[in-house]
């Protein structure tokens, strides 16, 4: 099928043999974004988190056809070295990151998060930041997500729209 992907403020026209292909695989593969990761490839660990229109979405467990006319932001997308987003901010300040590999993952979960709950209390984030770190960086983790809160203005604009 063709199928057209708006992924990072960029149009993507793309062939993709079998719509149910899991949006990872194109994001990934295709359009060589690497930093959205795989891990369980069944929707448990949420290494794979990107938005489409703002949402959370595991995006391995999510066929490519869904996300046709939607906004897609992967990591990549949502901040810039020069200018990062809150969440990337605060995961530098509070030195979050051991292997690094589901922490992707873990912003994307949060960036969306905020813009619905701008102040979540611990049992907000207990509730919705399911993802699974088995570096078990998870109080780090915490005190970042409420960091993050306190430099986050309610659905802020996502910076790199190029990326
Ligand atoms: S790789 Fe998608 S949820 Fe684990
Ligand atoms: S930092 Fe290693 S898996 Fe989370």
């Amino acid at each position: 099928m063709n199928i057209s992907l708006n992924v990072n403020g960029r149009s993507h026209a793309l062939e993709i043999a079998d719509g149910n292909t899991p949006l990872l695989w194109v994001i990934r593969d295709i359009l060589d974004l690497k930093g959205t990761k795989f891990g369980c490839g069944k929707a448990a660990c949420g290494a794979c988190t990107l938005h489409v229109d703002g949402e959370a979405v595991r995006s391995c467990s999510y066929g490519v056809k869904f996300a046709e006319g939607k906004e897609i932001t992967t990591i990549e997308g949502l901040g810039t070295k020069e200018n990062p987003h809150p969440v990337q901010q605060a995961w530098i300040e509070e030195v979050v990151p051991q292997c690094g590999y589901c922490q992707p993952g873990f912003m994307m979960a949060t960036a969306a998060l905020l813009n619905k709950v701008p102040k979540p209390t611990d049992q907000d984030i207990d509730d919705n930041i399911i993802n699974v770190c088995r570096c078990a960086t998870y109080y780090r983790m915490r005190k970042a997500i409420h960091r993050a809160a306190e430099l986050h203005t309610p659905n802020e604009v996502v910076q790199n729209q190029n990326a």
